[in-house]
């Protein structure tokens, strides 16, 4: 079964809640968190994880796009994120950041810019449980689905199954029924969407369309 989460990011954060509620039937919420340094945008933090947390009971699956996850990993686990995705690409120590993660007994995941390669986790694969790959530049919604992601997410899938792992492997940016579809078929099994869900006149209705691909 292919797993689904909302980015909020397309949400109306005016009517936050509102909008969470027409999306209850995804299996998770994908919550995007910038700095402004990591990425030339600055989103979510802190309070709203943990408002979200209290009015929602969907798992909370948090991006963080900031530079130095390690610094706030505690805060945002305190809030309520029940799936920490950090970037290798940040200037944290990677294994630290897992550390701290697993100590509160929550997933950890390890977020990949398109330009990176699967290799710079491969130390790290045994111990993690998602690997997110993204298949746009971070820092905004509604970009084009870039094709040529699609070999590292069967690359990454061979690089688990090598040490025998079988670990969750989620895409994020430009994701509707078409790329989704193409995702799948690669190996992934957690499909982030923002625009093509919260633009809909049904969110629900598109969560469940990626749902069955
Ligand atoms: C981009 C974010 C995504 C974004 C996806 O940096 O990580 O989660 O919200 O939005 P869409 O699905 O519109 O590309
Ligand atoms: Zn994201």
């Amino acid at each position: 079964m292919i797993k689904v989460s909302p980015s909020i990011l397309s949400a109306d954060f005016a009517n936050l809640i509102h909008d969470i509620k027409k999306v209850e039937n995804a299996d998770m919420l994908h919550i995007d968190v910038m700095d402004g340094h990591f990425v030339p945008n600055i989103s979510i933090g802190v309070p709203v994880v943990q408002a979200i947390k209290k009015a929602s009971h969907l798992f909370l699956d948090v991006h963080l796009m900031i530079s130095d996850p390690l610094f706030y990993a505690e805060a945002f686990l305190n809030a309520g994120a029940d799936l920490f995705c950090f970037h290798i690409e940040s200037d944290s120590d990677a294994q630290k950041v897992i550390d701290v993660v697993k100590k509160h007994g929550k997933k950890v995941g390890i977020a990949l810019k398109p330009k990176t390669s699967p290799s710079a986790i491969a130390h790290l694969i045994n111990q993690i449980d998602m690997v997110l790959i993204m298949t746009v530049e971070p820092g905004f919604g509604g970009q084009a689905f870039m094709e040529d992601m699609l070999p590292k997410i069967q690359e990454v899938k061979c690089m688990a199954a090598e040490k025998g792992r079988s670990i969750d492997i989620q895409v994020d940016g430009g994701i509707n029924e078409t790329t989704g579809k193409l995702c799948v078929d690669a190996g992934s099994n957690i499909l982030v969407a923002g625009s093509f869900v919260f633009q809909a006149k049904n969110p629900s209705e598109m969560v469940t369309k990626l749902q069955k691909l």
